[in-house]
């Protein structure tokens, strides 16, 4: 419990915090992998370049420091970090690494406001924020270990099998090399891969959603080739089937948990499809009795993922809809069979199907497209507790 004093001086350095912006956070990585190197082995050094990391990172703390007196406004915040930190297996000694480069960051940042008080306000603060953490983190490591199948920490998987889906995505079926079953998920978790190889210049840990329902077998994820990127790259390259990856347990704050009454409507562009065919998996596997909806934006037939499975699926559901853009389609895409509509997801031209009474709204893709899709809905008057979305890459507020 923080003292009414140390809440006050974390809450007066929110001004400092505002004018450093993220170049407080890239400070801080550049001298935590400074001195800490084996930190390159965990972190997502692409996050790193591209920045995206530190600005996360930032956003946590600066919301921590102006909410520091009211928890509850951080605790979604919180839960979706914890899930993500132990998709990366972090482990309690290591915030005792990050808050010393935290703190050392402040003093040299702002030598003059870095008063032995606001450094001692701010060790305070950072290790009641670790302290949660940790305390979550473990409850979710001892979930996945308890459940059936479950474990703790990184398993061997197999690849058994590799499979096209798209010109850029291809599927992997993952089975447990001790032939153990493996733990069920929610629709819309992810598992994490902690790839190494000679290949690689460092381990690399990546998350893939799971894009089928649990079956308490195998888990199957889905990879879009990135230009330039290292992990997607590798995955489609070198991975064969019969390889081994080291795998983490399923986790993720982004699931679909609903009432057989309630309707569901499935958003995605691109690979952001992948936690949407987990959930219509499972909806169809459990009999859903409202309307499902399955809207979905991709460039053209050739990039179009698991195109055929999902026809199938609508002729044999009368309830899911489905309804396709196709951003340039090809000579040899048919609309009204491939496609219904040319050009980027316009959610107007389907408002009478899918503004549907307590309808909940899943969305997964590039970040403008979420940008788009949750501007529509709340236009609609949609409120966001019926809006759920997951970001490919560190979180980032809509
Ligand atoms: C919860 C979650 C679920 C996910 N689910 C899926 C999924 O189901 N399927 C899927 O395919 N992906 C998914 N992802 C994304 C996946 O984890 C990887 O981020 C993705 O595969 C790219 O990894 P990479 O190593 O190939 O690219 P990275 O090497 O990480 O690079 C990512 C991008 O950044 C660019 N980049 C790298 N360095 C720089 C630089 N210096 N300057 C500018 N740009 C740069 C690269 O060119 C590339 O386009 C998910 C991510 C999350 C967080
Ligand atoms: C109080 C301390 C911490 C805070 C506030 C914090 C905050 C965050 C945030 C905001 C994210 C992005 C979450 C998302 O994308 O949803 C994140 C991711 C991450 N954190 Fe932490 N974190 C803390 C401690 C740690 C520690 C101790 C480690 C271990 C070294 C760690 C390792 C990571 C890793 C590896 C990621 C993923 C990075 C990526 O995808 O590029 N964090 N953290």
């Amino acid at each position: 419990m923080l003292d009414s004093r140390t809440i006050e001086i974390v809450k007066s350095t929110v001004p400092l915090l505002e004018s450093a912006n993220t170049a407080l956070t890239e400070h801080f990585y550049k001298r935590m992998f400074r001195d800490n190197p084996e930190l390159k082995d965990v972190f997502n050094l692409s996050h790193q370049k591209t920045g995206r990391q530190p600005a996360a990172l930032f956003a946590a703390v600066l919301a921590y420091a102006k909410n520091i007196d009211n928890p509850a406004v951080l605790s979604a915040a919180v839960e979706r970090i914890a899930h993500k930190h132990t998709g990366f297996s972090i482990q309690p000694a290591q915030y005792d690494i990050v808050g010393h480069h935290l703190l050392e960051t402040i003093k040299e940042l702002a030598p003059d406001a870095a008063t032995p008080e606001v450094i001692d306000a701010w060790a305070q603060a950072y290790g009641a924020l670790a302290g949660i953490f940790i305390g979550r983190e473990e409850q979710l490591y001892q979930q996945s270990e308890q459940k059936d199948g479950g474990w703790r920490g990184h398993r061997t998987f197999v690849v058994k099998e590799k499979r096209v889906e798209s010109e850029q995505i291809v599927s992997f079926l993952l089975v447990p090399e001790d032939g153990g079953a493996v733990a069920d998920y929610l629709p819309g978790q992810y598992l994490n891969l902690h790839l190494d190889s000679p290949e690689l210049e460092h381990k690399e840990y990546r998350q893939y959603s799971l894009c089928q329902a649990a079956n308490g077998r195998e888990y199957r994820i889905a990879v879009k080739r990135e230009p330039g990127g290292v992990a997607s790259n590798f995955m489609h390259d070198k991975v064969q089937v019969g390889d081994q990856l080291q795998v983490l347990p399923p986790a993720g704050d982004f699931f679909m948990e609903v009432s057989t009454e309630t309707p569901v409507v499935l958003i995605s562009g691109g690979v952001g499809l992948t936690p949407m065919r987990a959930m219509l998996d499972q909806l169809l596997t459990l009999g859903h009795q409202a309307d499902i909806h399955w809207l979905h934006a991709c460039d053209n037939g050739a990039q179009h993922a698991f195109k055929n499975d999902i026809q199938q699926r609508r002729q044999a559901h009368v309830n899911l809809n489905t309804h396709i853009w196709y951003r340039t389609p090809a000579e040899t895409d048919q609309p009204a069979e491939d496609y219904h509509a040319e050009g980027l997801m316009n959610l107007a031209k389907v408002k009478d199907a899918i503004a549907l009474d307590g309808a909940h709204y899943y969305f997964c893709g590039p970040l403008p497209f979420m940008a788009m899709v949750k501007e529509q809905l709340s236009a609609w008057g949609i409120e966001d507790s019926r809006l759920h979305y997951e970001v490919f890459g560190p979180h980032q507020a809509l």
